[in-house]
């Protein structure tokens, strides 16, 4: 579709303003078929951006410039009109100047090349927790990768109607053409200039100078999360960074569990889980955000509002997610994967033997002596979730499913143990509020570092992260017992010597087990200071070959260190100021006490 296939006169309007911003040579709408994939990607193909896998069917590799390869946090932005909105977790410039410096940057941005306008959908169309967005966009890599995370094209523009409520998303890579000048393979604009800002006052999203990831596929981290969190708040409901899955149990009862951990800590490979416990079947139903209202039975549902998974490649293998393994194998994009001699993508951990010789992200040749590795930590696979083997039957059902279980964890070394449970509602936000892991490539900077990361959401929270801590509780409030069941985890835990203690992956499902079976108030637990955990008899272990002493360090209360812990957790609790909600400093006391502090 070349043209507007809509009456609705405000998306009307912003486009037209948009484009004399931006001043593109010519304006394309989406119309979400087969066709304009396959021709964007056929234009890509000729220019030299994307190259066709022999391997795989329909699946192309990109490769990025060297310095745009994850999302920026420090250049990402919450806009509102006083800082205190945005609280100490976000970057902020007040919204005129910001705007101002924007509109500098958007004019004429888009010289030499097209502007796609793309219609989409956060969620099953139709449902009552799904959203809309319209993104604007000088990137056909964009475009693509939009058809496969959300449900685009013209459908969206007829539930829109003529005056629906939509979120518009600004976003240029922010490298205009001069007449004549030849295209690189991946423009985008230096760090200096890139911008990812939110004005969640407006529901309004501005990206520029970025095409990776998070950073320019709009609907993902900067609606699905930033400006969702604050339209969530507002209107009652949850938006969060977190897995869906369903685990069926032997005698066929179900379980919805919702879980948070930070960016490339496993989320995929937990959302795709085959169960090693005996007679445990799981289903997939997102990988990475969850949308959840509290619908007329009283209980918190939860859509996926993407169609896609944007999975860090580096690690994923047939032994670590055979599912994700089966869900690539065609019609994908592959993005900063090393490239084999026989046409197929490769990176670290995809098989035990490495090829004797690849072309690297930066294409450059690399063998098995190199120093670095042939794939980007962050590369990354874009697959349609229809294709995963293990989504759920209900993964598009329009009321979505009742969660009975939320879980929060992160990657930490050491100090954590395998599992904990909440005493209540109240000490679940405050489990979620300290989460804590080491921060990955998933977003330029240090990586290893310990960090809090409070539910997964300290880079994607679009508002003062004392107020959703309330929020949390609020909800709580709401739900009242039929809330969902809180858990802790740490899959990640080493002895000193380096070496993990859980195998992790289909192993996980032991744990799962043990939190339904508390759900059901048949497994047993012991009330210990930072929550209720199993001892190795409440675990089901059976076939499992990891010696007594590792599962008895995994269940280790380190009080030394978390008492450390707790100072840590003052620190971080003092940033928010009056706005920490005043139940989570009464937790973190009562905490202290029972460690003995
Ligand atoms: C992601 C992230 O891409 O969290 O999901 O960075
Ligand atoms: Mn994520």
């Amino acid at each position: 579709m070349k043209s507007a296939n809509t009456e609705h006169k405000d998306l009307l309007q912003w486009v037209d303003d948009m484009a004399r911003m931006c001043k593109p040579d010519s304006v394309y709408w989406c119309d979400g078929s087969k066709e304009e994939y396959d021709s964007l990607m056929a234009g890509m193909v000729a220019s030299g951006s994307a190259l066709p896998l022999k391997k795989r069917p329909n699946s192309f590799l990109f490769r990025s410039q060297p310095s745009d390869v994850a999302r920026v946090e420090d250049r990402t932005y919450i806009s509102t009109k006083e800082q205190s909105q945005a609280g100490p977790t976000n970057n902020w410039v007040e919204t005129e100047e910001l705007k101002g410096i924007m509109r500098g940057l958007y004019d004429g941005c888009m010289k030499g090349r097209t502007m796609y306008v793309i219609p989409f959908s956060m969620g099953p169309i139709g449902s009552p927790i799904a959203k809309i967005g319209i993104e604007i966009t000088d990137s056909p890599y964009v475009v693509c990768n939009m058809h496969i995370m959300t449900r685009v094209g013209t459908k969206v523009l007829q539930q829109l109607g003529s005056d629906g409520e939509f979120v518009p998303c600004l976003h240029s890579v922010g490298a205009p053409l001069e007449k004549g000048e030849k295209d690189v393979p991946w423009p985008c604009a230096p760090m200096d200039r890139k911008y990812i800002s939110h004005f969640p006052d407006e529901n309004l999203i501005w990206s520029y100078g970025s095409g990776y990831g998070g950073n320019a596929l709009l609907g993902k981290k900067c609606l699905a999360l930033r400006i969702a969190s604050a339209m969530a708040r507002r209107e009652g409901w949850m938006a969060e960074h977190m897995l869906i899955l369903r685990l069926t149990s032997p005698a066929g009862r179900q379980y919805h569990i919702a879980a948070a951990f930070p960016s490339a800590s496993g989320k995929t490979n937990l959302a795709m889980i085959q169960p090693t416990v005996e007679g445990w079947k799981a289903e997939c139903i997102g990988d990475d955000i969850a949308w959840m209202k509290v619908r007329p039975d009283g209980r918190l549902h939860a859509i996926n509002p993407e169609a896609g998974f944007f999975g860090v490649a580096p690690g994923t293998s047939y032994s670590s997610n055979p599912a994700a393994m089966d869900t690539i194998k065609e019609n994908c994009i592959f993005t900063n994967c090393g490239l084999t001699d026989d046409g197929d993508i490769w990176w670290e951990g995809m098989t035990k033997e490495p090829p004797a010789h690849t072309i690297d992200w930066r294409a450059q040749d690399w063998t098995p002596e190199s120093k670095d590795p042939t794939a980007h930590p962050n590369a990354r696979f874009t697959a349609p979730a229809r294709q995963c083997p293990i989504i759920s039957p209900d993964w598009e059902k329009l009321e979505g499913v009742p969660i009975d279980i939320f879980i929060f964890g992160g990657r930490r070394a050491s100090t954590v143990p395998l599992v904990h449970e909440a005493f209540s509602w109240e000490h679940g936000v405050f489990m979620g509020a300290t989460a804590s892991s080491e921060t990955t490539a998933a977003n330029i900077g240090s990586i290893g570092d310990v960090r809090r990361d409070p539910f997964a959401m300290k880079p994607f929270c679009g508002y003062h992260m004392g107020d959703y801590f309330q929020h949390w509780l609020d909800m709580g409030k709401r739900l009242g017992d039929k809330a969902p069941r809180i858990f802790y985890t740490n899959w990640f835990r080493k002895t000193a010597d380096g070496r993990w203690l859980w195998p992790g992956f289909g192993d996980n499902s032991r744990v799962l087990k043990w939190m339904c079976e508390r759900v059901d108030g048949k497994a047993g637990a012991q009330e210990t200071a930072i929550g209720y955990m199993p001892s190795a008899e409440d675990l089901d272990l059976a076939g499992f070959d990891v010696p007594a002493e590792d599962i008895k360090e995994l269940l280790r209360i380190d009080v030394d260190a978390w008492k450390e812990e707790v100072k840590d957790m003052e620190k971080h609790f003092a940033q928010f100021g009056d706005r920490l909600p005043q139940v989570l400093a009464e937790e973190l006391k009562a905490l202290a006490k029972r460690l003995g502090s």
